[in-house]
């Protein structure tokens, strides 16, 4: 058994010995190395590259020979042959081949000395040019070809000396080319096989009326000559072609005047430049009855300029339908068309299921159903931004009938209303009817609060109304107000009531005077408040004291100042001197705006007394009834808001001012000490309010320069360098006031105006 194994490994071994030994006896002559191939420069030198032998070499002789014709030369060198050479220990390299040039024949071998002895390949014999790098051509222009917008005409030249392919080798079709080409703007040329068979060639792969920059490279006929370098780059524009397409054109239809026309503007997209094929001269309009009729006045469509995309014509009663083409030198585009249905005719359907969505601030997604019956040919999104007091440009876009959305990704903002609506189109069937959705990409909250008028108190209930906020300043969809009533005091009450109702009336109100004002609430939250307004509501007894005695008491005045005028003409200077404080006087409360028709109102104006000092922030004295901020100081302060408030009357409304003080009001108030200085010099020197320190109170020794300036407002308000408050109450109300002033300044809730009037009137 053992044996039997010594055998099987003997043979197994035998047969491997066998198979290694025919491996190393094919291994015995060795392989030469192996050229891969060269390339010339003519009338300069070659370089050739090869793979090496299989036996090592120390370095290897690449030996160049210039052969009088293509055969391979016998084994005995001829060594009259001119021959180049150049040793190397790589694998590559380059010799000078003298003046040759690359028609005569090349005959090349490989030596690689090792230490085996010297290895050669066999000579390959082939005419230099087969494996030539041509020098690079010049390109002289490149020029635009009439009648043919995609072709440019490209002239180049060569060195004669150096370029060995002859015109007539040229012609034949011996030249590889390519081309390089980039239109003004794009940053990656293409490069195109060109067929070059002479020093002119026409290159048709171009868009009309576009500007390029070519470049051009041979090779002689195959692969095994390399690409020549570029040549020089030169710019041609290729001529133009009539538009390939209709300018995009949309309508908006008037109403139907007593002459039975209708101004319709015509509005259309330029054409984009890949379309327009060219710079487009003129728009031309084409409008067309259903009876054939042809119009005869084109309003201003007529001999329209390249800038124009809206023009208006006057169109009679009835269908029409309206072409446009826009035209360049190369000729006129398609046209496009609208159809315009009479008054009379019922449009065609709405698309259904139209909905807005946005994506972003600036963009939104409108998406809808095409409508349920007929097909509709297109579609028109139009939109706009929803104003009042100024109007924005209509925006639309014209779809085909196979679209059911558009993304509107441009010139939207956030917190602005958008209208946007839909219209199908049916051909020749006109436009259908119009879906319209407001839409905000996003909403934010109210930047000014409604404007609130006391309509009517009757008892204990007052009626009041508010005009909506302009939606410019809505910013959102109001969904409610909400509406703040106070009492000196006391906490605001507040009622929210829906968005939709503008008039509301508080009952049950105790007596007492109420600030009023109200917010307006979007989705996004919570506006500021509107300007207050002042209610007094009454009790019974006061009304009638109001009522009564007062009136009686009035008399009685009048009677005894009649008495004194008879008496004495100077009695009248002295009328208002000595006149009682009337800042205590709840009355004194009504804000002139106010205006409500009812006997207290009555009551309160006859009141012969002098009325609360106004404070009013104005930006320039001539705006006095535009102020920023107003208010009447008498009482103990209610301002927790100093909000845009109602003007106040105007002088002739009620009384004449009897004392106005006026300052620059600077940002830092303290430095501006002038009113309250002086107020504080003539009447309260003694009695210095904290925020006043004696040290802004010296600088304004030279403040008369802050009353000096100003000029006499239109409504003869006169001023004078000193502001005399009635108590201590108003004095210490105005200094509250000027510190609540500071403080919103400096929290930004204010900006500053630069004039702080005070002023007393007085009833006349
Ligand atoms: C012999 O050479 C061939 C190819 O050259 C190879 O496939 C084979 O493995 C070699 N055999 C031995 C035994 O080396
Ligand atoms: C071959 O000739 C060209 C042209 O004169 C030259 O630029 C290049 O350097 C030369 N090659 C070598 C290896 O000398
Ligand atoms: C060697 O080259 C010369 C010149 O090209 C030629 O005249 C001659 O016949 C050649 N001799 C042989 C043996 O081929
Ligand atoms: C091998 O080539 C080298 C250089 O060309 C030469 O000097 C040497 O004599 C050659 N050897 C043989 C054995 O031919
Ligand atoms: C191309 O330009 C050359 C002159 O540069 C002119 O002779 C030739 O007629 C032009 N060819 C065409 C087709 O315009
Ligand atoms: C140019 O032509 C060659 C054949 O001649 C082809 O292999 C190559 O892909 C072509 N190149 C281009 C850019 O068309
Ligand atoms: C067309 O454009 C010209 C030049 O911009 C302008 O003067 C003219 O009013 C425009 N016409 C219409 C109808 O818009």
């Amino acid at each position: 058994m053992e044996r039997l194994l010594t055998v099987v490994w003997t043979c197994l071994l035998g047969s491997g010995l066998t198979l290694a030994d025919f491996n190393a006896t094919s291994q015995t002559a060795p392989g030469p190395p192996r050229l891969i191939g060269c390339v010339f420069m003519i009338r300069t030198n070659v370089t050739c590259r090869w793979e090496p032998g299989d036996t090592p070499a120390a370095y290897s002789t690449l030996k160049v020979q210039i052969a009088p014709r293509c055969e391979i030369p016998n084994s005995t060198p001829n060594s009259s042959l001119k021959t180049f050479t150049c040793t190397t220990s790589g694998s590559s390299c380059t010799t000078g081949i003298g003046a040759s040039t690359d028609r005569i024949c090349f005959c090349i071998s490989i030596i690689s000395h090792g230490v085996g002895g010297n290895v050669s390949s066999a000579p390959r014999c082939q005419p230099g040019r087969i494996e030539v790098i041509l020098p690079p051509v010049v390109l002289n222009s490149v020029q635009q070809v009439n009648g043919a917008p995609q072709c440019l005409n490209v002239s180049w030249s060569r060195d004669l000396h150096l370029f060995s392919v002859a015109e007539s080798e040229i012609e034949r079709g011996d030249l590889n080319s390519q081309i390089e080409f980039a239109e003004k703007g794009e940053e990656i040329p293409q490069v195109r096989n060109v067929t070059v068979n002479g020093l002119c060639i026409l290159v048709c792969l171009f868009r009309p009326d576009t500007l390029y920059t070519i470049r051009l490279r041979n090779r002689y006929r195959g692969p095994a000559s390399p690409w020549s370098q570029w040549s020089n780059a030169v710019q041609g524009r290729t001529a133009e072609d009539a538009p390939s397409a209709a300018p995009v054109l949309w309508r908006k239809v008037g109403q139907v005047s007593g002459d039975r026309r209708r101004l319709v503007s015509l509005l259309w997209k330029p054409l984009p430049r890949f379309l327009a094929n060219g710079r487009v001269v003129l728009y031309d309009v084409f409008c067309q009855a259903e009876d054939g009729q042809i119009l005869s006045d084109y309003g201003s469509c007529r001999k329209l300029q390249r800038a124009n995309t809206s023009c208006s014509l006057p169109l009679p009663d009835g269908r029409w339908s309206c072409a446009l083409t826009a035209s360049n030198s190369a000729g006129t585009s398609p046209e496009d068309r609208v159809w315009i249905l009479g008054s009379s005719e019922t449009e065609p359907p709405a698309p259904v299921g139209f909905n807005a969505t946005p994506l972003g601030d600036s963009s939104m997604e409108v998406r809808w159903s095409p409508p349920p019956d007929l097909s509709a040919t297109g579609f028109v999104v139009e939109w706009l931004a929803v104003r009042e007091k100024s109007s924005s440009v209509l925006q639309w876009e014209k779809l085909d009938g196979s679209c059911t959305k558009l993304v509107i990704a441009e010139g939207l903002n956030p917190m602005e209303r958008y209208a946007v609506s839909l219209k199908a189109l049916y051909g020749e069937q006109g436009a259908g009817k119009k879906v319209t959705l407001h839409v905000y990409t996003r909403q934010g909250t109210p930047s000014a609060g409604p404007s609130v008028r006391v309509h009517q108190i009757s008892g204990s209930s007052v009626e009041l109304s508010w005009t909506p906020v302009p939606v410019e300043l809505l910013h959102g969809f109001i969904r409610s107000y909400t509406l703040f009533y106070r009492t000196k005091n006391q906490p605001a009450k507040s009622i929210t009531v829906s968005g939709h109702v503008h008039r509301y009336t508080l009952a049950n109100m105790p007596a007492g005077v109420y600030e009023v004002f109200i917010c307006a609430i979007t989705d996004a939250g919570t506006g500021p408040p509107g300007n207050l307004a002042n209610v007094h509501i009454g009790s019974e007894e006061i009304s009638l004291v109001m009522c009564v005695v007062v009136p009686l008491l009035l008399i009685s005045a009048v009677l005894v100042l009649m008495a004194l005028l008879a008496h004495t003409k100077i009695a009248k200077q002295k009328l208002f001197k000595g006149v009682p404080d009337p800042s205590n006087s709840t009355l004194s409360h009504w804000n002139p705006e106010t205006s409500v028709e009812s006997k207290r109102l009555v009551v309160e104006q006859e009141k012969p007394e002098v009325s609360c000092p106004e404070v009013i922030l104005v930006d320039k004295l001539q705006d006095l009834e535009k102020s920023q901020m107003y208010l009447h100081i008498c009482n103990p302060p209610m301002f927790p808001y100093l909000q845009p408030s109602s003007p106040p009357a105007k002088t002739s409304d009620k009384g004449y001012i009897t004392n106005t003080i006026i300052t620059q009001s600077k940002n830092d108030l303290s430095t501006s000490p002038c009113i309250y200085s002086n107020v504080l010099c003539s009447q309260f020197n003694q009695n210095l309010p904290p925020p006043f320190s004696p040290a802004s109170y010296q600088a304004s020794e030279n403040s008369t320069a802050c009353i000096d300036d100003i000029k006499q407002p239109a409504g003869g308000v006169r001023e004078s360098s000193v502001f005399r408050f009635t108590s201590s109450d108003e004095q210490q109300t105005f200094r509250l006031f000027l510190e609540e002033l500071k403080g919103q300044r400096s929290a930004g809730l204010l900006t500053p105006s630069p004039y702080i009037v005070i002023r007393r009137r007085s009833p006349d």
